[in-house]
């Protein structure tokens, strides 16, 4: 069993990055620049866009905040995406997930210019992802490909079968796995809550990846031997046997199923730090223009 680094390659990948950064400074160009939005007070989002701006930090990008209260009207919150999609200095925009429940998600993602929508989700990208035409990737299911390449693990023919259908992970992610323009040409196999015997499914599968967000759902009689394991879930516990009284658990039974595995990613330090360096490699898109 080979465990796949996801921090050491997300390293790799954030030097990189800072490399080509200080190329296009020494060529007399500004440093890409992303922007995030974020709205209230939620604990996760904000982690999540610390981090984000963290990663901005390390790699030379410049960044910045807007942040605004939860009672903000999608009118007012529209009208400064708007603003965003006309400043030439802003190169990527992410408006950070959930919102309260008074604006719509689909407005706000569908207002946000689709040449600065580095997470993705714009209908406009999405579609060109599914064509196989040059576009930002999503960032969880491009982090996941590129752990793939990078441990050169072979898809071609193999059977993938993945574990949920999100919109940001499962269905993307079973897209990109199928498709031939790039790397992938997996049989893909999606499964989701509607599934029956997803155990006679995954047995079957050659690589497995698990979005479905149930802690250890995937256990060891679930995988055949030599099979490769994506974990996507992450899920704070309480331990008596961790100094913070705290652990993270995955939606993979770890102990049960790496014995079986040729690689697998952990929880933590598996997809997760690469989900963060796949915004950055969209945004450096987004500042070179590669893609509009
Ligand atoms: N919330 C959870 N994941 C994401 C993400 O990748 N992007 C944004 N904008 N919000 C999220």
């Amino acid at each position: 069993m080979k465990l796949i680094d996801g921090k050491k390659i997300s390293n790799e990948v954030k030097q990189e990055i800072a490399a080509e950064v200080e190329q296009m400074r020494q060529a007399g160009g500004k440093a890409p620049h992303l922007a995030a939005m974020i709205v209230g007070h939620d604990g996760a989002s904000e982690t999540y866009v610390a981090a984000k701006v963290k990663a901005c930090e390390v790699v030379g990008f410049q960044s910045s905040e807007f942040r605004f209260e939860e009672d903000i009207t999608e009118a007012e919150l529209l009208e400064k995406i708007r603003e965003i999609n006309e400043d030439d200095s802003i190169d990527g925009l992410i408006v950070q997930l959930p919102l309260p429940k008074h604006i719509s998600e689909t407005r706000v993602i569908e207002t946000i210019a689709p040449e600065k929508d580095v997470d993705g989700f714009h209908p406009m990208n999405v579609g060109k992802m599914v064509a196989s035409l040059p576009t930002y990737l999503p960032a969880t299911p491009a982090g996941i490909v590129e752990l793939l390449k990078r441990y050169e693990i072979e898809t071609s023919g193999k059977n993938c079968v993945v574990l949920g259908r999100s919109n940001i992970v499962g269905t993307p992610m079973s897209v990109l796995m199928s498709r031939k323009s790039a790397y992938g040409d997996c049989t893909v196999t999606l499964c989701h809550s509607r599934t029956k015997n997803i155990g006679e499914i995954t047995r079957q599968a050659d690589i497995v990846i698990v979005a479905l967000g149930k802690k250890e759902f995937l256990t060891g009689d679930m995988v055949k031997e030599g099979a490769v394991i994506i974990d996507v879930g992450i899920h704070r516990v309480k331990s008596d046997k961790t100094k913070s009284g705290w652990k993270l658990l995955g939606d993979v039974n770890f102990d049960e199923v790496a014995p079986k595995a040729s690689f697998i990613t952990p929880v933590p330090g598996g997809v997760g730090p690469m989900t963060i360096v796949s915004l950055l490699q969209n945004t450096l898109l987004a500042a070179k223009k590669e893609i509009y």
